[in-house]
């Protein structure tokens, strides 16, 4: 009689195979915290467990049948630790005549074989491959699990979730917080086409509003032009209610007012000016020399 495998490997096992599944079918579903999953988690185990003791009911009747001597081989064989066990069938030595019993011979060439059963951790290993590959092949077929664009796709989604929700309660940019940088250029050039373009003209030209890539400037608030920008779009101009206060106002809100004030320097000191030949508007105001550019 054959000393059967513990329930506590079955129960790791089955509780294994069960993460692997909701893994692949429902990894972005957050099963671990449903009580769905903790539920049917419950259930195998209480089955496990109920399996395990009708088996404890046949082995205790098939152990009364065995005589004395066999009863004996049994209880040590059942008292070796699982692992231990495992350990020994992976390298287990035949005896001589042992070794009689599984012996093939060809006949016509003389060379004997052993015709050895498998180890158990072989035909466990190669039972889990079949398994799991069915389970991966009908989550890959089935669902979005192992789709590396789709994958992509979620990441995407909450990284501009998340980006949305820090600048909704990112600070205001004021005069003293603001910074420059040229990564926030191709962002503020949207950002000026739809807050700005309308007076400023495209690529801050000039039309109702002053041309914004030459050196002519009206207003000068500030020693650097990034910030003078800043301080237009806080305070709008002193001599012009047609330029608003576009911050106090709240239309400019979060950190897009860093994004802008970016674009224009950009637009003003980093490409050549859009002059009147070139269809931009005439200069206003004087010629400023900005003391320092961008900070
Ligand atoms: C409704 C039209 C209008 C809109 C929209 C507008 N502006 Fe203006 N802007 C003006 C006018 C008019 C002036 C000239 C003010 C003056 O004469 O002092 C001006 C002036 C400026 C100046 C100062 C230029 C100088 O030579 O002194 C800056 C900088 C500026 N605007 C940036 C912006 C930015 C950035 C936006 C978008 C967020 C914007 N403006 C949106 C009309 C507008």
């Amino acid at each position: 009689m054959k000393t059967r495998t513990p329930i506590s490997i079955y129960i790791l096992v089955t509780v294994g195979l069960t993460i692997m599944a909701f893994e692949m079918f429902a990894h972005n579903s957050g099963y671990f915290s449903s009580p769905f999953f903790w539920g049917l988690m419950l259930i195998a185990i209480i089955l496990l467990l109920i399996m395990n003791s009708i088996g404890d009911l046949i082995e205790n009747q098939n152990f009364s049948k065995l005589s004395a001597e066999q009863k004996v081989q049994y209880l040590k064989e059942k008292n070796t630790p699982y692992f231990k066990k495992l350990w020994n069938s992976a390298f287990k030595k035949q005896s001589a005549t042992e070794e009689k019993d599984i012996l093939i011979d060809h006949g016509f060439d003389g060379i004997t074989e052993l015709d050895n059963s498998l180890p158990k951790w072989w035909i466990g290993l190669f039972w889990f491959g079949c398994i799991f590959c069915a389970v991966y092949l009908t989550a890959f077929a089935f669902t979005d699990y192992a789709h590396p664009d789709a994958e992509l796709n979620t990441e995407t989604k909450q990284m501009l979730a998340s980006i949305t929700e820090f600048e909704k309660t990112a600070p205001q940019v004021t005069l003293e917080n603001a910074k420059y940088s040229a990564d926030n250029i191709t962002e503020g050039q949207e950002l000026f086409k739809t807050n700005c373009a309308t007076c400023h003209g495209e690529g801050g030209k000039g039309g109702i509003g002053p041309n914004l890539t030459d050196s002519h400037w009206i207003n000068v608030k500030q020693k650097s032009l990034f910030k003078n920008v800043i301080w237009m779009l806080e305070n709008g101009s002193p001599n012009n209610p047609t330029m608003r206060p576009l911050i106090k106002e709240g239309v400019i809100t979060g950190r897009d007012a860093e994004k802008i004030a970016a674009y224009i320097y950009h637009i003003n000191q980093e490409i050549p000016p859009i002059s009147l030949a070139q269809g931009g508007a005439a200069p206003q105001g004087e010629v400023v020399i900005w003391e320092n550019g961008n900070n």
